[in-house]
């Protein structure tokens, strides 16, 4: 059965045991940018070499991984785990500011673009309408134009810094099936959405215990599938795991 967790811990006391228990784990992360961004406990802003040895460290955990990051943040990961990613896909976000694109890098995993359908341009053309209407529309191209999520947006919850659900679809919906994909800095939660929404099993780590139960309880709201919370005093002591489970049909707290 497909399952979906959230996991209050830091990834870093958690991670090699989630990569060991899933089956065919593949890490897809949007972690912080070391820019200074305010989220509750994590410092964002670590001295440079620690914070690319702290993402190499993820990239290097045994799992293929996908990361988000500012394109020079994509090349200066793989030069620090000495490994390119086999391909790059381009996140555009029409705004007002200097920046508008981040990278979706895949290291290890090689995504199928023909996975996710997208209308064809050219819709005036009648030979296109058909074409569209034969195949459902054409893949995804090697870039995703999707606005950031802000203040005003309606899936906006109180963490800071939140990816656009559509967008985290899209990811996860050209990666191969089988898979279980864990997100070792979960934040609200997108990642491990996006992947109750596909039906894909995944696991969202969060240090933090407020974005955490926001991570919860918005996968559970919008799913209605059943979402397992997992305290950060639980993953200490394996034995002594005190699981609060929400399985559609049952209570929570069962489990
Ligand atoms: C860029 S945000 C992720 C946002 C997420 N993609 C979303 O859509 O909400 C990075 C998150 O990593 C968390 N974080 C930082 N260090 C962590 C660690 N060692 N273990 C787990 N989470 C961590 C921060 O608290 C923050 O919520």
């Amino acid at each position: 059965m497909s399952s979906w967790e959230i996991v209050n811990a830091d990834c870093f006391d958690v991670l090699p045991e989630t990569i060991e228990r899933v089956s065919n784990p593949v890490i897809v992360t949007d972690p912080p940018f070391n820019i200074g961004y305010h989220y509750n406990e994590y410092r964002d802003k670590l001295p440079e070499s620690e914070y690319w040895a702290m993402l190499g460290r993820i990239a290097n955990m045994g799992a293929p991984s996908v990361f988000v990051h500012y394109p020079e943040g994509i090349n200066r990961l793989s030069i620090e785990i000495g490994r390119a990613p086999v391909r790059v896909l381009a996140w555009v976000y029409p705004s007002n500011t200097a920046r508008q694109h981040r990278d979706i890098a895949f290291y290890g995993v090689k995504p199928d673009f023909r996975r996710v359908r997208q209308p064809y341009r050219n819709q005036n053309d009648k030979r296109v309408r058909e074409l569209q209407k034969r195949t459902g529309g054409g893949r995804l191209y090697d870039w995703i134009e999707c606005n950031q999520v802000k203040n005003v947006s309606k899936e906006k919850t109180v963490h800071p810094c939140q990816m656009p659900l559509e967008l985290m679809q899209k990811v996860v919906g050209i990666l191969p099936d089988g898979i279980t994909v864990i997100d070792p800095f979960a934040g609200s939660g997108t990642t491990t959405l996006a992947c109750a929404l596909a039906g894909i099993p995944s696991v969202g780590i969060e240090v933090n215990e407020l974005y955490a139960q926001v991570a919860y309880e918005r996968i559970e709201a919008t799913t209605g599938v059943g979402v397992e919370y997992v305290e950060k005093s639980a993953m200490a002591h394996a034995d002594e795991v005190v699981r609060c489970r929400a399985v559609a049909g049952t209570e929570k707290g069962e489990g």
